[in-house]
Parts: C-alpha cells; sequence; structure tokens
C-alpha cells in the first residue's frame, strides 16, 4: 500500500517510495508489514465467535521466509501446495501440525515425504486416496471436496466448477464413504476452495453448507477447511468480500454444525491474497515515453516476466507516478519491456510520466515475486519489507551468475 501524504510525497510504510527507489534500484517489490497485520487481525476478529479456528496463509501468494514469520507471530499456520513449500515453512519455524498441504496432480512420493514430515495433507483424487490408504495404513487424512460451484474473478481461478481439475467431486460422496469403509480410512478434515476473487458472501455459504453435509459423513472429523477466495479491493468502487458479514453468517453456521455434531472441531481459512496482497507494491522507472499514431506508452524497466497478473489474469492494478504528482493527468499504455505484449494498464490516467519517474504498481503483494521468473534472461527483482519504519532487504536480485549457474556448459 502506498499513500500520498501532505507534503506531497508518497510513502510506504512512513518511508519515501522514491527514496527506496534510490537505495535499493529498480524494480523493486516493498512490503508494508503493518498492512499484512492488519488484515490477519481483520479476519480473525470476523470469525472471532468461532472458540476452535485457525488462518492458514496460502504462502504460494508470498513465501519470502520473512514474510511467512511475520504470519507466524500473529498465530498463523501455514497453507502449502508442494512439499517445497511444507518444507520452506518448516524452516521459516513452522511446526508440522500448523502445515497443511493440498497439492494437485503430485506423485505419490510427493506426498510420502509429506507423511514423513509430518504435516496434514488434503487428499484431492479418490485414486490419489485409494494409493495413500495402501501405503499410509492407519495414518489420518483430510480430503479436498469439488462442490461444483463455478465462481471466481478469472477463468483461470475458477476451481471449483464441475470442468475443475481440483478435489473430489461433490456427486462421488457415496464411492468416497464406500472407499473408506472399504479401506478403513482415517479421514480427520474435509476441504474446498471453490476459487479466488470471490466477492458473493452467498457463494461461501453455498460451499459451506456442501462442505458440512459431507463432514456430517465421517465420525472422525477433526477440521473443516473452508479454502480462501476472498476478494480484495484492486480500485476504488470494486465489488469486496465483506469479511465482517462472511463472518457472522459463518461462523453461525459453523457453531450450528458443531452442535449438530457434538464435539470440537477445528475451522479452517487459507487466504492469500486477503493477507498480502495489498501490503506489496512494485516500484518501476519508465524508460522511455514512446508516442505512436494511437498510443502513448511509458515503458517501464519491468514486465510480465515481474508481475504477471494483468497479462494472465486481466488483473488491475492501480498505478501512480510517485515522481510527478502533481502534473496534470495523461492517458498511458504502461507496458514493461518483454518481447511481447505485456500491459501493466491501458488507457490510463497518470500524472505525466517523464523519461526517469518512478510509477508504484499497488496490489503486488500476492502472486507477484513468487510468480516472476527471468524470462529474456532479465533478473527478478529484489524485495523489501518496511517494518516499524525501516526497511530491510529480504531478498536479492538475480545476478548473471545467478542464471548461468543453473546451465550446465557443453562447450
Ligand atoms: C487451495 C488453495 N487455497 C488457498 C488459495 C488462496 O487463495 P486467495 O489468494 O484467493 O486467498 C488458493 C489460491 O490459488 C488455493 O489454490
Amino acid at each position: 500500500m502506498i499513500t500520498l501524504n501532505d507534503q506531497n510525497i508518497y510513502t510506504i510504510g512512513g518511508i519515501s517510495a522514491t527514496s527506496l527507489a534510490q537505495k535499493y534500484g529498480t524494480p523493486l517489490y516493498v512490503y508494508d508489514e503493518a498492512i499484512m497485520r492488519g488484515q490477519f487481525h481483520r479476519l480473525d476478529t470476523a470469525f472471532s465467535p468461532i472458540p476452535l479456528r485457525k488462518i492458514n496463509y496460502a504462502m504460494k501468494a508470498l513465501s519470502n521466509i520473512n514474510v511467512l514469520r511475520v504470519m507466524r507471530s500473529m498465530g498463523s499456520g501455514i497453507d502449502a501446495v508442494s512439499v517445497n513449500e511444507v518444507k520452506i515453512a518448516i524452516r521459516a519455524g513452522f511446526a508440522p501440525q500448523d502445515i497443511i498441504y493440498t497439492p494437485n496432480g503430485v506423485p505419490m512420493s510427493e506426498i510420502d515425504e509429506a507423511v514423513a514430515l509430518g504435516v496434514h495433507i488434503n487428499i484431492d483424487s479418490l485414486d490419489t486416496l485409494t494409493a495413500f490408504a495402501e501405503k499410509h495404513h492407519g495414518v489420518a487424512v483430510g480430503v479436498r471436496i469439488n462442490p461444483h460451484i463455478h465462481a471466481g474473478g478469472n477463468e483461470k481461478i475458477c476451481t471449483g466448477g464441475k470442468g475443475s481439475k481440483f478435489g473430489i467431486s461433490i456427486e462421488y460422496m457415496d464411492i468416497l464413504e464406500t472407499l473408506v469403509r472399504e479401506k478403513n480410512i482415517t479421514i480427520n478434515g474435509v476441504h474446498m476452495h471453490t476459487g479466488s476473487d470471490i466477492y458473493d458472501v452467498d457463494i461461501f455459504l453455498q460451499g459451506a453448507k456442501l462442505l458440512f453435509s459431507v463432514a456430517e459423513r465421517f465420525s472422525t472429523i477433526e477440521y473443516v477447511d473452508f479454502g480462501s477466495g476472498f476478494k480484495v479491493m484492486y480500485r476504488k468502487g470494486d465489488h469486496i468480500t465483506d469479511v465482517e458479514r462472511l463472518g457472522r453468517k459463518l461462523s453461525k453456521a459453523f457453531n450450528e454444525f458443531t452442535g449438530r455434531c457434538g464435539r470440537p472441531i477445528r475451522f479452517m481459512i487459507e487466504p492469500g491474497k486477503f493477507l498480502v496482497s495489498d501490503s506489496g507494491t512494485l516500484l518501476v522507472t519508465a524508460n522511455w515515453v514512446k508516442t505512436t499514431p494511437a498510443t502513448t506508452f511509458a515503458q517501464v524497466d519491468s514486465g510480465l516476466n515481474h508481475l504477471i497478473r494483468p497479462m494472465m489474469y486481466d488483473s488491475y492494478h492501480h498505478i501512480v507516478n510517485i515522481s510527478n504528482p502533481l502534473a496534470e493527468k495523461k492517458v498511458y499504455d504502461v507496458t514493461g519491456y518483454i518481447c511481447e505484449t505485456d500491459n501493466f494498464a491501458k488507457d490510463r490516467r497518470l500524472n505525466e510520466v517523464r523519461p526517469g519517474d518512478v510509477l508504484a504498481i499497488m496490489n503486488a503483494g500476492a502472486y507477484g515475486y513468487t510468480m516472476a521468473s527471468v524470462y529474456n534472461s532479465r533478473f527478478r527483482p529484489a524485495e523489501v519489507l518496511v517494518r516499524d519504519g525501516k526497511d530491510y532487504l529480504i531478498s536479492k536480485a538475480d545476478t548473471l551468475e545467478d542464471i548461468l549457474s543453473r546451465q550446465v556448459d557443453l562447450g
């Protein structure tokens, strides 16, 4: 999150954003820890009517070890989707029982590793569950359910529809129950993640109802995991998930559900974007301002190699020119330097952009750096964390050596 102060200086966590760009160079990812903490607190408060609750941070959104430690310090657990994420979370100090691993389509060997590491596991297909039961007899396991609810801000992040590859179809619950009985499997949790960027509270409630009906089939359930998908504000006027309303309604439904079960069951959610999106800003410099007969381009020193979301999900990221905040506004396409179309924004009104100006791309905390690559043999940016008014380098930019060191030169 970047804000304009009384002296017309853009700041991140109280530090001038231009001074950060000067100190570390651009492109640069900057994260404001206070925003993450505020978001965690807000979500935890929204679900406070549920005594036994756990927020598991979806570390795929932003997996720097320092960010994981921030989450841990607030009592968060971890939602991991690969065994490497599990290992990084353990390095960050999370206990295995605070990590929930929900893979999709991974080899059995990866699941075996997760079993050996002692984390909770959600299995998302009947065949995998059968193989799991044969190999890990007696190990309790959770199941990911596909609720057949098509929802989400973009087709690529709708994960709960009938045609989606995720989860065990809600239509297969009788088969699941038979399998569990025949193989003597202990199902200790049910999980669902319908999609991302869902603002309609009723969609979450509809999914919850289905999940309760599945959970009620298994007397060994210890947790119900509702996944995530809470939509954040990208621009003024956006529909966003009303987490306070969701908290009230889902808490009530959950407490009624546990009342029916007559024993304590843990409530879980696994937000990524909600916790870190707004905390992150990508600072870039305009290399050139290029005018064509049709368009004026602000060409910046970054691209889809650093923030792929606009090209991958058509996501909107608010952009401000922090070097020229009082100038008249003009219309630009903000583009990167990659060898294919890589717009950050189209037809965007910005304070006049001059070569050398620093632009701040907002809501870049989630799925920004973690999806970055060295495409075009360009370096991934450095990352900086702002904590209590001080800035800390938390990952270095790549070097040419980093890129070349992974190549095997056959001469
Ligand atoms: C299984 C699972 N859980 C949680 C998340 C986090 O979603 P969000 O960033 O919308 O909170 C995702 C995102 O892809 C996911 O696939």
